[in-house]
């Protein structure tokens, strides 16, 4: 069974063939993240107008890569929740337009849910299992019994994960986006903690990391490195104050999600298997520690390659066959979540 994925829910166009017995056959991508870098954020209005200019390029260099022709396609997947909704919608008028012309099904993709399942692509990760997903958007830790039996335990109250790294770079003049440079930083620092941002106490599965952002802002204030009127920055402060805050900041989020994580395994005992997926995942820092929680524990860890970290097609083509194997289709009315 050959499954073509769609995914413009943010700020990447992809598309990607998945075949049930010859695994991800093609797997194509635009970044749009030069046209909203000036802005230090995705424009929506930037967004939604690039993927309309790229998809049926994208969609046919999936195909061809995948020496696949649309006819010979069995199903045709496309992320319609969470997302920005002019984003969402280009991708699934497409969807739907191949759909009918095409006469193929048409699969309904939670994005999230995609993230869940992108360790699985590439390895045989048992279930039950539990998976950090951690992105620009969002931040759950998931309790999977199967492909398609996907539950939260624990959620963000507040900025996704991906988000706070994104804020706090953009605090201290890092650029968009902000983990990799975050990262980059941190580890020219030996993940050092010097400023010991406060660690939320309370015995949960949720997270809140607005709170440890404005943690940041309020240390910055206290050095004198940030004006509170003027809501400036002083770029002149020398960069060991930019490293020791990105250091601190890493240590901290690997804190709370190694604390999470350990929570989650210990009150969820027939978990078999840990995983880490979404952009935030690139990071090996995080990736370590997480792994770490679930060596203490004895449990496998799997976090998928880079390329399947970050927002892709592959995920959806592959959350997509696994909807189609049960025949679980959606009507051609099907709206953005
Ligand atoms: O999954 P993704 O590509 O898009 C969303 O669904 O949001 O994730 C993008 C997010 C951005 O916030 C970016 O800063 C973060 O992933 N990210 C990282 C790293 N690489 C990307 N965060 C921490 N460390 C990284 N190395
Ligand atoms: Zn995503």
């Amino acid at each position: 069974m050959k499954i073509l994925g769609i995914e413009t829910s943010c700020d990447e166009t992809a598309a990607s063939v998945f075949c049930t017995e010859r695994g991800v056959l093609s797997n194509v991508l635009f970044s749009q993240i030069q046209l909203h870098q000036p802005y230090g954020g995705v424009v929506p209005e930037i967004a939604s107008r690039s993927h309309i200019e790229r998809i049926p390029q994208i969609i046919r260099q999936a195909c061809d890569n995948a020496q696949t022709t649309l006819d010979d396609l069995d199903g045709i997947a496309v992320t319609n929740r969470p997302g920005l909704p002019g984003s969402l919608l280009i991708g699934l008028c497409f969807a739907k337009a191949l759909a009918f012309a095409l006469k193929k099904p048409l699969i309904d993709i939670d994005h999230v849910h995609a993230h869940a399942l992108s360790p699985l692509i590439e390895n045989p990760v048992p279930f039950p299992h539990i998976c950090l997903t951690a992105s620009g958007g969002h931040t759950t830790i998931f309790h999977l019994k199967n492909h398609l039996d996907i539950t939260p335990v624990g959620t963000t109250q507040d900025d996704a994960a991906g988000e706070a790294f994104d804020k706090v770079a953009k605090l201290i003049h890092l650029g968009y986006p902000g983990g990799t440079v975050i990262e980059r930083l941190a580890r020219s620092a030996d993940f050092q903690d010097f400023f010991h941002y406060p660690r939320l106490k309370q015995k949960t599965l949720d997270f809140s990391f607005s709170g440890l952002k404005t943690a940041v802002l309020y240390d910055l204030v206290k050095r004198g490195a940030y004006d509170l009127t003027t809501k400036v920055f002083d770029d002149s402060t020398n960069d060991t104050l930019k490293t020791r805050v990105a250091s601190s900041f890493l240590v901290c989020v690997g804190d709370i999600m190694a604390d999470r994580i350990g929570r989650a395994c210990d009150t969820l005992p027939d978990v078999r298997a840990v995983t880490f997926a979404g952009g935030v995942a690139c990071n090996s820092y995080l990736a370590e520690r997480i792994q770490k929680c679930a060596a203490e524990r004895d449990l496998p860890f799997f976090t998928p390659a880079r390329h399947y970290c970050t927002d892709n097609g592959a995920m959806v083509a592959f959350a997509g066959a696994q909807k189609a194997v049960k025949g679980l289709f959606a009507e051609l009315t099907l709206d953005i979540g």
